[in-house]
């Protein structure tokens, strides 16, 4: 990762516009990319109303709001139904999407897979994930071939993710199948089509691509064989098979271990990949925190082993990796639904309104933070949190929709950028035009082309 280069640059981001440019550049990029929507009010603003649809469309950026909106005590503002949209027909019924009490079940059932036992255990199958992905990297650096990072960042967290779930490496048949179809997903999936969300009332459906439905056709299907296969007991499958509801004793259905599992697979692979992608490139263009990261690593691990417990006395690495979340959200928007017409945070909303929690404006607003645009891991020092504004940071969301593998990504994370940072460059010089979009988590919008050198100590 040991790029060198002249003073520190804000890594990239799309230039805020008025309102009006920043509609047309949407529109001209084609991309369906709401980052290069946001007009640069977006980041001064408590709320604001976004854009020129005819389904009001209200941003709100204060934390306290955010916060109640979250929370949503009073059950009006549930996942928006663009979100849901997206999702169905590869996820149907999975806890990422519902609300109320089928939720609660859900989310009561599944809690446990994630508990801090279990994932010391799955700790173990992440390093063996990483120890192959080393080898990869190792023959990449003798042969002097470029790679793309988004796609090797893609393949080793889909590799974590099958071994700690299911207990497959990704190179078993079934498995890689799933990942190949994901790909697929990812790349077509609509989520929002611009000039739709301009036109249409609330509640309309947005329609799949007949190749993206195949595919998620095709994954629920080579996640019912992972399933049916499934033997073991010590992963996040065996915990997940054998939860019962505490009221009725019942387990999941056979497609309802469909969902969650895949939604596993979906929210557990393609943002720690997001988040990883843009760290390392971050770390390519700054020595000097690269130096410091491999400090920090050499002396709590040395050339050994990195466990568990190293990951947790890693300071420096967990606020790289914090503020990569931050600059990066992997989870770029939230969007809930106003179920019915309310007052909040100052503003009336009417029925269908869509209703925008946006990480990315929060982690780059102007009242919360310092030089929003700079790479600045100290902020994730014990000094700097300290004076953090609460509730600006919502990588992994709030309330009771929090992420359940808010701890398991953050292990990830840290040991990723540890034995990678350890053993290797990473060479970004020729990756040219750099933008983040937001697709299904926040990407470049380019594959960010790179070449790996073994580290020179
Ligand atoms: C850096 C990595 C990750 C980020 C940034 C992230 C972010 C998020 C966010 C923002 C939400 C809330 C969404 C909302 O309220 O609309 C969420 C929910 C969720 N995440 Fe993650 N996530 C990450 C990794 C993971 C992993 C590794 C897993 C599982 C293996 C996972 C599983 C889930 C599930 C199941 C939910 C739904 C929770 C609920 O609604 O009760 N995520 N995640």
């Amino acid at each position: 990762m040991a790029q060198k280069q002249g003073p520190a640059l804000d890594p990239p981001r799309p230039r805020p516009l008025w309102p009006v440019a920043a509609l047309a550049r949407t529109l001209w990029q084609g991309e369906g990319n709401l980052l290069a929507l946001l007009p640069a009010s977006a980041y001064r603003v408590a709320a604001g109303a976004l854009g020129y649809s005819r389904r009001s469309i209200i941003l709100f950026n204060d934390p306290a709001v955010v916060r109640q909106i979250l929370e949503d005590k009073d059950g009006i503002f549930p996942k928006s139904d663009l979100m849901v949209g997206a999702l169905e027909a590869l996820i149907g019924e999975s806890i990422f999407v519902t609300d109320g009490e089928t939720w609660r079940r859900q989310r009561a059932m599944i809690d446990p897979a994630f508990s801090h036992m279990r994932l010391s255990i799955a700790f173990k199958a992440m390093s063996e994930a990483v120890t192959d992905q080393e080898g990869r990297l190792d023959q990449l650096a003798a042969s002097g071939e470029p790679m793309s990072l988004d796609l090797a960042m893609s393949h080793l967290t889909a590799d974590i993710i099958c071994r700690t779930v299911f207990s497959v490496s990704l190179d078993v048949g079934v498995a890689r199948d799933v990942f190949d179809d994901f790909i697929v997903f990812e790349r077509d999936v609509a989520q929002v089509r611009i000039a739709r969300l301009i036109s249409d009332p609330a509640w309309t459906r947005v329609p799949q691509k007949p190749g993206v439905l195949a595919a998620c056709a095709r994954i629920r299907s080579h996640l019912g064989a992972l399933i049916d296969g499934h033997t073991g007991t010590d992963d996040i499958a065996g915990a997940v098979i054998a939860a019962r509801d505490a009221s009725t004793g019942e387990g999941f259905s056979r497609d309802e271990l469909i969902d969650q599992l895949g939604v596993f697979f979906l929210a557990g692979h393609e943002t720690t990949a997001s988040a990883l992608t843009w760290a390392v490139y971050m770390l390519a263009s700054r020595p000097d925190i690269l130096d410091r990261l491999r400090a920090e690593i050499d002396a709590v691990a040395g050339d050994g082993p990195v466990s568990f417990e190293h990951t947790r006395r890693m300071p420096f690495a967990r606020a790289v990796f914090r503020e990569t979340l931050r600059l990066y959200p992997p989870i770029t928007f939230m969007p809930r639904v106003a179920l019915k017409p309310a007052r909040i945070g100052g503003r009336t909303l009417r029925r269908g309104a869509l209703v925008m929690i946006a990480p990315w404006t929060l982690h780059r607003h102007k009242s919360y933070w310092q030089e929003p645009d700079r790479f600045d891991p100290d902020r994730f020092l014990p000094e700097g949190e300290a004076v953090q504004t609460p509730g600006a940071f919502i990588p992994f969301g709030a309330g009771p929709h929090t992420c359940v593998g808010a701890g398991f990504a953050t292990a990830e994370g840290i040991l990723v950028l540890a034995r990678l940072a350890r053993r290797f460059d990473f060479d970004v010089s020729e990756a040219r035009g750099v933008r983040p979009v937001a697709r299904l988590t926040t990407r470049p919008a380019r594959e960010i082309m790179c070449r790996v050198r073994l580290r020179h100590v």
